[in-house]
């Protein structure tokens, strides 16, 4: 792999998105060709726009023994359809995107990574499909969660909570309350808009060491780790959220952690593991690694290396 295709800036669409240029700088240092996407210009479905700064290999079946370029696309988060839209886009020009759309959606959408994973090792989760700018059906909403009891349980869509807003829109202190389940799931519903995908997931709390005081919303900072995955293997790891206390006493189970995804075939993605109080590791989220941050603990030149060298 040789190409990165970075975010553009809106308000600078000579320049790279202000948020990912200082990792594009890296890229360029490190040899890679980087180019640009309108990623506005994808979600309005415009391909051509979009990809306007990237230059067609050829007339489009790749190199002459038609092989196709892997481009890393690094930015926003794209819908599974955008997604297809893009390597439908950059397969005209020569390249394709490392990860194939179905890959992509995979790792994006919790309720298809669920089905990756052995339930031991993810919380418990209960999917309603749901579209905006409907709501759900509240009684039978209730019947639905009665598997979790009175526990509490946190809610989020196919891909993103409310987590700032934690204890309006995300934590449910008892799944049994349907109140409380109705409103919370309001709120969320109200802060997502249009922008909510899929539908509701609600998935069994766990009481994750705290490694930092509560935040503004009462969202806790727990012991957390973004683990980056290439082909397979863990290319790079870190501290999740910036300015928890350091706490290195038991790292993630790096090995272990390994054969919890093999199922997931994409060549690049992240998992965001997280300990319980009683020690047990779970699966938190998985993210596709083209549209996942890069937090300020991880080495990015390293994982950006890697990802050149693998090829
Ligand atoms: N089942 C859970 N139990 C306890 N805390 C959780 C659970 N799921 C998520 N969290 C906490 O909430 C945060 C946000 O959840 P996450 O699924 O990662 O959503 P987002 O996509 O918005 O980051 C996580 O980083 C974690 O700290
Ligand atoms: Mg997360």
């Amino acid at each position: 792999m040789n190409a990165f295709l970075y975010c553009l800036d809106p308000l600078e669409p000579d320049d790279v998105e202000e948020l990912f240029r200082p990792e594009a700088d890296i890229a360029t240092q490190l040899g890679a060709n980087v180019f640009m996407v309108n990623h506005s210009a994808v979600v309005c479905g415009d391909v051509d726009r979009a990809l306007f700064h990237l230059p067609s290999r050829d007339s489009g079946d790749g190199d002459e023994d038609g092989t196709l370029t892997p481009l890393i696309y690094r930015g926003w988060m794209l819908t599974p359809a955008e997604y297809t839209l893009l390597n439908e886009g950059v397969h005209i020009r020569g390249y394709q995107l490392i990860n194939p759309p179905e890959e992509y959606r995979a790792c994006h959408w919790l309720p298809e990574t669920i089905q990756l994973l052995n339930t031991k090792i993810t919380p418990r989760t209960i999917t309603i499909p749901l579209t905006f700018p409907s709501l759900p059906d509240w009684g039978q909403l209730q019947d639905q969660l009665a598997p979790f009891g009175s526990s509490p349980v946190i809610l989020k869509d196919y891909v993103k909570s409310e987590k700032h807003y934690w204890r309006e829109a995300c934590f449910i202190p008892s799944a049994a309350e349907g109140d409380v389940v109705r409103c919370v799931t309001e709120r969320f519903l109200d802060l997502r808009g249009e922008d909510l995908q899929g539908g509701l997931c609600f998935r069994q709390f766990l009481s994750l060491v705290r490694t930092g005081p509560a935040g503004m919303m009462g969202f806790p900072t727990v012991k957390e780790y973004r683990v980056f995955i290439i082909d397979g293997a863990v290319s790079a790891w870190g501290e999740y959220w910036a300015g928890a206390v350091h706490d290195d006493s038991e790292p993630p189970p790096l090995e272990h952690l390994v054969t919890w995804v093999r199922n997931i075939t994409s060549r690049f993605f992240s998992v965001d593991v997280a300990q319980t109080d009683d020690g047990d590791w779970f699966v938190i989220e998985i993210g596709d690694g083209q549209v996942t941050g890069i937090p300020d603990t991880v080495n990015a030149r390293s994982l950006l290396q890697t990802l050149l060298d693998r090829g």
